[in-house]
């Protein structure tokens, strides 16, 4: 048991390891194994079969779940935890959602819309007045704080209010705030979810998703659901996942800190049309991003590109350093223009470059973002 009270640094350390016994091993080891040894009937054991829990997945899941504040289940995906939470919703129900978020989410939810599973309810719920009015009779708000890619900010604890005054359970998607910004759970949301494939993990070298809750019969449905579906995490992930976990907050304090300053060296460059971020003064969730966000903004900025759409695509390809691929979170910098991607949402501009900053040096960054955009035809 670790001492109580401990910041997110020492949890992310010390969190998911072996018991301290003489000659054990102080990292949790690799559990390849599909099945163990049988107890007696009757009798219940920790482990019976890898599709329900195994070492490996326990130890990560231990970990994320002391960061967040509850009890934490792994998913081979970010979209496998989105898919297991949506199952949360009862036939029919209605589930609210943001225009803006992760595409996946939105094509998921529209695919269970189409056959019947879920009624789709859309509304901006940074508007907490329109969001009032569109929880009525709802089952599920979903929220994604900061939105991927256009990092719209919603208010955590106002709408979880909203939606348990109306008897919906609230999930909300925190990959971009990450277990180091925020914890969803603090402000009254029922379900936190990430993909773990993003700063979690944080070296783009595996797939891999988690839901944490406080509330014991949304875990057990979880997990059921989990084991139903097939849907956990290899062991050889979890593992890597969580020696990821150990440095995450250090990355993700020094890439919030190089997106601040990017932000601020963005406004005004040439070629760039607006610079969207949370920390910056001037942007609409500012005052509460800094209320439900501590230790830094997020590690992604976009910008939108004043030569449109061709200048848009020919940044990415100008850029030396920062490497032109999708995904976010990861050590590497990355860049790309989200509406190559067909699913994306109609709200998204055409010109919107989505910037995921890693670790690397702010001054080498900024060279390089510099001398592509000076380059821009
Ligand atoms: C905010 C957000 N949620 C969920 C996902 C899906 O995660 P995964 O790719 O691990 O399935 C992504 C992936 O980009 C994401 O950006």
């Amino acid at each position: 048991m670790l001492p109580e009270k401990l910041s997110a640094d020492t949890i992310a350390v010390h969190a998911g390891r072996p018991d301290r016994q003489a000659g054990a091993p102080i990292n949790p080891p690799i559990s390849l194994s599909s099945t163990y040894h049988a107890a007696v009937e009757g009798e219940k054991v920790a482990f019976a079969y890898a599709r329900e829990d195994h070492e490996s997945g326990v130890a990560f899941e231990t970990a994320l779940g002391a960061l967040e504040g509850g009890h934490a289940v792994g998913f081979a995906s970010g979209m496998a935890a989105i898919s297991n939470a949506l199952a949360l919703v009862p036939h029919g129900g209605v589930v609210v959602i943001p225009p803006v978020g992760y595409s996946g989410m939105l094509a998921a939810t529209k695919s269970l819309e189409a056959s019947g599973r879920i009624e789709r309810r859309v509304v901006d719920t940074t508007d907490l007045v329109a969001l009032a009015s569109a929880l009525k009779g709802a089952a599920m708000l979903w929220l994604e704080t900061p939105a991927n890619p256009t990092l719209n900010i919603t208010d955590l604890k106002r709408a979880s209010e909203l939606a348990h005054a109306n008897g919906a359970i609230v999930v909300a998607d925190s990959t971009f705030s990450t277990p180091v910004l925020t914890k969803p759970l603090d402000f009254g949301v029922d379900l936190a979810v990430h993909s773990v494939t993003k700063w979690i993990a944080g070296h783009s070298d595996l797939l891999l998703g988690a839901a944490i809750t406080r509330d014991e019969q949304v875990l057990e449905k979880l997990r059921m659901g989990r084991a139903l579906s097939g849907a956990i995490t290899g062991p050889f992930e979890a593992w890597l996942a969580l020696r990821g976990l150990r440095t995450m907050p250090l990355r993700v304090k020094a890439s919030c800190a190089s997106a601040l300053e990017l932000a601020t060296r963005l406004q005004g460059a040439p070629g760039v049309a607006s610079v969207i971020y949370p920390g910056l003064p001037g942007h609409p969730g500012h005052a509460i991003a800094k209320s439900q966000m501590s230790g830094g903004y997020g590690a992604v900025l976009s910008i939108t590109m004043s030569g449109g759409v061709e200048a848009a695509r020919e940044l990415c390809e100008r850029v030396e350093l920062f490497t032109h691929a999708t995904s976010v979170g990861g050590v590497e910098s990355l860049i790309e223009r989200r509406k190559r991607w067909s699913l994306e949402s109609e709200l998204v501009p055409e010109s919107l470059v989505r910037i995921s900053v890693g670790i690397e040096d702010v001054d080498d960054l900024w060279r390089d973002l510099f001398q592509a955009l000076n380059r821009l035809n």
